[in-house]
């Protein structure tokens, strides 16, 4: 278990202080632990999964928050995947400056007001490795999600670890989803990685909100032309054969991978992202236990 708000009670005139010892085992109790999330009131969490990592997944995840909070949504994003600092990144957030309140940790926030928690937010260098291995991550991400001071969020995107491993199926079981989208790109419809992932929400009993499919085309950066990437079964034939909702594709997008690393995310709104917005908005008002949105 872990505590990242475990406090050394120190006894001075007769007043306890708080010592905020950052990352460790839990200890005992304080009152003021009750107070971690209980503000806390997230209307969806939506997991980003992938069969396997460099599809998209990210990508995705930070199109996604971004497109809903220029709409007006409130929205936050849980960076589950601790292996490297992509979300952090593609927001210009930079790690080692976290704070905390007497509700949980405080979520950074980015230029439009995404709420972003990541593990990688407490690296000061982003190429410092996280030494956290297997289901290990699955509950640290669970107690960590729960740790944080969201507030109300109408979504809570949650970026998932790569595959469909142990990890990934520990994140899925230590947070209660409503939903989840899968990223795939063309190539991977050939080799039944989506599949995989599929299954594997199904067997979770996680409702599918809809596939993405990555990189569908290329956009040429000079004359801006699309033209075909890969070759792999048609991502959209398979999810009507499967009645699973297609969601849109994406292009392979030069400006978009420059925003992405120069952490200008937020200014990348074409209008094939517009569509996808379009869908995911109207099919979120279908899931289980929710409450239409306000548009
Ligand atoms: N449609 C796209 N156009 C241009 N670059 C992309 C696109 N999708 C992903 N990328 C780039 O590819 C890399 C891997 O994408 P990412 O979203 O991090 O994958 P994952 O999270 O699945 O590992 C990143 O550098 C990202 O900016
Ligand atoms: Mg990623």
């Amino acid at each position: 278990m872990f505590n990242f708000f475990k406090r050394k009670k120190i006894k001075a005139e007769g007043q306890e202080k708080d010592d905020n010892t950052g990352i460790q085992a839990a200890g005992d109790k304080t009152d003021s632990d009750a107070l971690i999330g209980s503000r806390n009131e997230i209307k969806r969490i939506i997991a980003v999964i992938s069969g396997k990592g460099g599809v998209g997944k990210s990508t995705v995840s930070g199109l996604l928050a971004s497109g809903l909070i220029m709409r007006g949504y409130r929205v936050g994003v849980l960076d589950a995947d601790i292996t490297g600092p992509s979300i952090p990144k593609m927001f210009g957030l930079g790690g080692g400056k976290m704070a905390k309140n007497n509700y949980g940790i405080m979520p950074a926030r980015s230029k439009m007001g995404l709420k972003i928690m990541s593990l990688n937010l407490f690296i000061a260098d982003e190429t410092d490795p996280v030494i956290w291995r297997g289901p290990r991550i699955g509950s640290a991400v669970g107690e960590f999600y729960s740790q944080v001071d969201w507030g109300k969020l109408d979504f809570l995107i949650l970026d998932m670890p790569p595959g469909t491993g142990d990890i990934a199926i520990s994140v899925l079981q230590n947070i209660s989803l409503s939903g989840a989208i899968v990223v795939t790109t063309p190539q991977d419809m050939a080799f039944t990685i989506v599949r995989k992932a599929y299954n594997m929400l199904v067997s979770n009993q996680i409702p599918i909100v809809g596939i993405v499919e990555n990189l569908k085309a290329g956009i040429c950066p000079h004359c801006q032309k699309e033209f075909a990437l890969f070759t792999g079964m048609g991502v959209e034939q398979w999810c009507s054969e499967k009645q699973v909702p297609y969601l849109g594709g994406l292009p392979w997008d030069s400006e978009l991978a420059l925003c992405a690393d120069q952490g200008k995310m937020e200014n990348y709104y074409p209008a094939h992202v517009d569509r996808m917005l379009d869908s995911f908005i109207s099919l979120s008002q279908d899931l289980k236990n929710a409450e239409k949105l306000d548009s």
